[in-house]
């Protein structure tokens, strides 16, 4: 489902990822544990950009990507594969519960309200 091949990434010239691979078969649950400060949350940021890296190839959902050139309409569709959640995550204090669930799936995927809402409901 989700293949990373030698991917890097280095912040002002300190090497944080050097040559990570890593495959997630569909359905697996994958953790990754270690120190703070070795590239964790890093790594999970590259995944869905939010990290540019320096170079590295992912194959996500069957599609391959190579982060040394990625465009806009690539990055977008890596977004839609993914999600994220923040380990401090805001909720949005004006929508209800149910409302802060369905938000992204109206938003980002394009469901409509009564889709969005048969699935959090899920
Ligand atoms: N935006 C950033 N700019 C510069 N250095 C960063 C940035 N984000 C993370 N780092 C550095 O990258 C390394 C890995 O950090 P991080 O991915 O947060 O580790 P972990 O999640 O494993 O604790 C740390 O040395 C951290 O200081
Ligand atoms: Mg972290």
């Amino acid at each position: 489902m989700l293949s990373l091949r030698d991917l890097k990434l280095s912040f002002d010239g300190s090497q944080v990822l050097d040559d990570i691979n890593l495959d997630v078969k569909k359905g697996e649950v994958v953790k990754l544990i270690g120190p703070s400060g070795t590239g964790k949350t890093s790594l999970i940021r590259c995944i869905n950009l939010l990290e540019r890296p320096d170079s590295g190839f992912i194959s996500l959902g069957g599609l391959d990507y190579d982060y040394s050139r990625i465009s806009k309409k690539e990055a977008l569709n890596l977004r839609r594969k993914t999600a994220m959640v923040f380990q401090q995550y805001n909720l949005f204090k004006n929508k209800t519960a149910i409302e802060n669930v369905m938000d992204a799936q109206m938003v980002v995927q394009k469901k409509s309200r009564k889709e969005a809402y048969e699935k959090s409901m899920q």
